[in-house]
C-alpha cells in the first residue's frame, strides 16, 4: 500500500492521520498514513528515510515547512510564494513541494462558510509564515482590498513590497487603522497561543455583518474569536475547516481524487 505521513515536532497532537484515513475510506483509496516526529536538526534525514522506505507523500508542519520547500527539486508557484511547503509528493526520486494552506482557507471561507471574498475588504492580522502562506490564494479571489496589519510593522511592509504587484495590497500598522472597517478579518498571528500576550489591535475593525476567521482552532472559542464576539460579531469560524480543506487539497495532489470533507469535519467537531 502507498505510504503517507505527517512530519513535525511536536507531532502527537496532529489530526492529519485521522483526516487522511477518513478521506481514504470515503474515496476507496488504499493507503497508510502515519505520524513522524521529525528530530530538530534532523528533518532532511528523516524525510530521506521515509522516501527510502517507499513513502509517496508527506504533510509537513511546524517547524519544518521552510525546510520542506528547500529540499524539493520542484515547487508549485503557491509554495514558492509562501516560502514554505506543507505538502511533499514523491516525483521519481525527488520531492515536489506544494502549499495547500491558502487553498484550504479560501475553500473553507467561500464554499463551507459562504463568505464572499470577491469584492470584499479583507484585513489580515499578522505577517509571519501563516500570513504569507495564504496571501496569493486570497488575492486570487479578487477582493477589493487586502490590508496586512502586523505588530511589527516592517514585516507587513516587506510582504507588500514583495507581493504588492499581485493585487490591491496595503500594510497599515495596528495603531493607524483609524476608522477602517473590514468585511472579513483573518487572524494569522500566533498571539492566541500565549494567554499573557498583549493584543495590539483596537476594537471596531469589523463592518456591519463582518466575518471573523481565526486560522488557529481549538475545542473552545479562540481568544481572537472571543474578542470579535465581544464586539457583537456574530459570524465567526476557527481554522478547523481550513485544516480539513488543506488536507483534502493535499490528498487531491497525491491521489488525483477530491475527497468529501463535510463528514470529516463533523467527525472532528461533532455538532454541539
Ligand atoms: P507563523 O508561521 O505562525 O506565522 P511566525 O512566522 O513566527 O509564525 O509569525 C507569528 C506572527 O504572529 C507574527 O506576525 C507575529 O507578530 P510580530 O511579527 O510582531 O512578531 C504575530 N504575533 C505573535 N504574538 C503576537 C501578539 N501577542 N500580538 C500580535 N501579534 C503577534
Amino acid at each position: 500500500m502507498d505510504r503517507y505521513a505527517v512530519i513535525g515536532n511536536p507531532i502527537a497532537q496532529s489530526k492529519s492521520p485521522s483526516i487522511h484515513e477518513a478521506f481514504a475510506r470515503a474515496s476507496g483509496q488504499a493507503l497508510t498514513y502515519e505520524r513522524i516526529l521529525g528530530p530538530l536538526g534532523g528533518f532532511v534525514e528523516a524525510v530521506q528515510r521515509f522516501a527510502e522506505a517507499g513513502g509517496r507523500g508527506l504533510n509537513v508542519t511546524a517547524p519544518f515547512k521552510r525546510e520542506a520547500l528547500a529540499i524539493a527539486a520542484r515547487a508549485s508557484e503557491r509554495a514558492q510564494a509562501a516560502g514554505a511547503s506543507n505538502t511533499l509528493a514523491r516525483e521519481g526520486d525527488a520531492w515536489y513541494a506544494d502549499n495547500t494552506d491558502g487553498a484550504g482557507l479560501v475553500r473553507d471561507l467561500t464554499v463551507n462558510l459562504g463568505v464572499a471574498l470577491a469584492g470584499a475588504d479583507l484585513l489580515l492580522l499578522g505577517a509571519g509564515g501563516a500570513a504569507r502562506g495564504v496571501l496569493l490564494p486570497l488575492l486570487a479571489q479578487k477582493p477589493r482590498s487586502i490590508v496586512i496589519s502586523n505588530r511589527t510593522a516592517s514585516k507587513a511592509d516587506a510582504l507588500v513590497e514583495r507581493f504588492g504587484t499581485r493585487g490591491p495590497l496595503d500594510a497599515i500598522a495596528p495603531g493607524a487603522l483609524g476608522n477602517r472597517r473590514f468585511d472579513v478579518v483573518i487572524n494569522a498571528t500566533s498571539a492566541g497561543l500565549d494567554p499573557n500576550a498583549v493584543w495590539p489591535w483596537s476594537e471596531g475593525l469589523f463592518a456591519a455583518d463582518g466575518f471573523a476567521y481565526d486560522m488557529i482552532y481549538g475545542n473552545a472559542p479562540t481568544p481572537f474569536l472571543r474578542w470579535a464576539a465581544g464586539q457583537g460579531v456574530t459570524r465567526t469560524a476557527d481554522g478547523l475547516g481550513m485544516l480539513v480543506e488543506q488536507a483534502a487539497e493535499s490528498f487531491f495532489l497525491w491521489r488525483g481524487v477530491r475527497p468529501p470533507t463535510a463528514d470529516v469535519y463533523t467527525l472532528l467537531r461533532p455538532p454541539g
